[in-house]
């Protein structure tokens, strides 16, 4: 008998058919299978463990912030396009900051936007307290205004986009002078929860990310990949 066609996103993820048939466990056993098998081979550790850490009361880092394959991710990319000014937009509590402080060339630097003080104050705390406040610059208020004040001849090696996704759109708008050619946008969640796959998105934040995707479809002056990765993340390198 033939074998079943492999159609093109047949192996997009490694929990399809094609690519699972051997794991031996009940599908509730796969993911923290599949985490611990990532972990352990590439020394990953969550933040409270190898960081001195200070949460938010109101969120997690685990439900607001990066989880450890997303920072590691974030540090290689890095280090690929050595480094040395780096922006993040939407700090929460500083934890891929200070992994990001921590992959910077010599002399590095990384600029971290946050709307709230609230999340800002201990941010600053948490920088402090693992030795990086050298090496970030937090500032504190609406992203949108704080890059436009941003200086235009400093460009930027790489732009960690992790703020109000209503506004992706226009970040992406403020963010693309800024960066060098050569230079790497990577946004987060630019699948929002499923809601970007959706023919008429459910929420507003949906929107924002679909209004963005669309933009960067036109992007051409950027090599760009969305990656099925956490809650989908873009990678869009200016050329
Ligand atoms: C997903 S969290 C960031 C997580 C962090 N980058 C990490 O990986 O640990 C998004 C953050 O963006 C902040 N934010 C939301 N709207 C913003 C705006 N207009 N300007 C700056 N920050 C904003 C939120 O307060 C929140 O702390």
């Amino acid at each position: 008998m033939a074998e079943p066609e492999v159609r093109v996103f047949d192996k997009l993820l490694p929990n399809l058919r094609t690519n699972n048939e051997y794991f031996a466990g009940s599908d509730e056993e796969y993911v923290p299978a599949l985490y611990e098998t990532i972990a352990r081979a590439s020394g990953l550790l969550e933040p409270g463990e190898e960081l001195v850490f200070e949460s938010s009361e109101r969120f997690t880092q685990a439900a607001m912030g990066s989880n450890p394959v997303s920072t590691r991710f974030l540090q290689i990319l890095a280090r690929l396009v050595r480094a040395e000014r780096v922006l993040e937009v939407g700090t929460f509590v500083g934890v891929s900051a200070i992994y990001l402080a921590r992959a910077l060339e010599a002399g590095g630097r990384v600029v971290t936007i946050e709307k709230f003080p609230e999340f800002a104050a201990i941010a600053q705390r948490n920088f402090v307290a693992n030795g990086v406040q050298d090496r970030i610059t937090l500032l504190v208020g609406d992203a949108i205004e704080r890059i436009e004040e941003l200086p235009a001849d400093e460009p930027f090696d790489l732009v960690f986009l992790d703020g109000h996704k209503e506004r992706y759109a226009e970040y992406f708008e403020a963010i693309a002078p800024r960066l060098r050619t050569g230079g790497l946008l990577v946004v987060d969640d630019v699948l929002f929860h499923g809601d970007a796959l959706n023919r008429v998105c459910r929420t507003e934040k949906g929107e924002g990310v679909r209004r963005f995707l669309d933009r960067a479809a036109a992007a051409k002056d950027f090599l760009r990949l969305t990656l099925p990765l956490a809650n989908g993340i873009m990678l869009m390198l200016k050329q």
